[in-house]
């Protein structure tokens, strides 16, 4: 059986019943905080929550490759990555929660990769999400009666000033759907860990091209974060549970789990 990482973002620093923490080799420094392990449906978990304990560490300061490297070094073969966005869409509330589906990439200031110089690597990411945990995803969120929209374009930024009014309009003439400031590189590093992942974008407040509706606070937003954070947790109970039903060992239809076999690696 593989292990559910669940990847919280701002107002969800915890999960119920979820007990050791996990320290281990740190090649790439240390994780947001010391993962969280137990069990959720059936379903072996480890918990990170990304700001790290008492929402410490802004977007830049992430170490997602140690993120990512922990959850790898656990055994983790899907990640459910909960964060807070802002809407570019009039018709995505906040409230919603997006099933996002794909990332433009404004980030800047991040290690992207676990390759570099001496290993070269380059890894398909045309689908970045994986199909089967967003259909397990997807069927949960249906399940749970939550305000919820399949598929979605999210922009991630570098922040952690919010955007201009102008940067935002920009986004949506190029079709972006959310944004937000963490999904990215965390979903490449996933995939490059061969890891499954799916992501689940919580609109907390409209981005700034909105002319009717103030200018977005991070008050405004953990409060909605934390309205949510009671919704979180029963997705992550719902998803752990799905996917503690699924068979393994199963190959990933969508071949996450073999993305390095189709990568372009040179290795010198
Ligand atoms: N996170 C939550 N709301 C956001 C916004 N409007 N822009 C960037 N990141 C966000």
């Amino acid at each position: 059986m593989g292990v559910l990482g669940i990847i919280g973002g701002s107002g969800l620093y915890d999960l119920p019943g979820l007990g050791e923490d996990w320290r281990g080799d740190e090649p790439f420094g240390p994780p947001s905080a010391a993962p969280r392990l137990g069990r959720i449906g059936g379903q072996d978990v480890a918990f990170l929550p990304r700001h790290g304990a008492g929402h410490r560490l802004p977007p830049s300061a992430i170490n997602y490759r140690a993120n990512i490297d922990a959850l790898k070094r656990l055994g983790v073969t899907d990640i459910l990555s909960i964060s807070a966005c802002g809407s570019l869409r009039e018709d995505l509330a906040p409230g919603s929660f997006v099933l996002v589906d794909q990332f433009i990439d404004r980030t800047i200031d991040r290690e992207k990769s676990f390759f570099g110089p001496g290993c070269v690597g380059h890894v398909g990411l045309a689908d970045p999400v994986c199909s089967r945990l967003g259909d397990m995803v997807a069927a949960s969120l249906a399940h749970l009666g939550l305000p919820w929209h399949r598929g979605g374009t999210y922009l991630a930024m570098e922040g952690p000033q919010f955007s201009t009014r102008a940067e935002s309009r920009l986004y949506r003439q190029w079709g972006a759907d959310v944004i937000g400031m963490t999904n990215m590189p965390e979903a490449k590093l996933a995939r490059e860990a061969e890891i499954c992942y799916a992501t689940v974008a919580m609109v907390t407040d409209y981005d700034s091209w909105h002319d009717e509706r103030e200018t977005v606070e991070l008050a405004q937003i953990l409060k909605v974060m934390q309205d949510n954070a009671r919704h979180a947790r029963s997705l992550v109970q719902s998803v752990a549970t799905r996917l503690g039903e699924l068979i393994r060992p199963e190959i990933c239809p969508a071949g996450c789990d073999r993305a390095l076999e189709g990568a372009l690696v040179t290795a010198v």
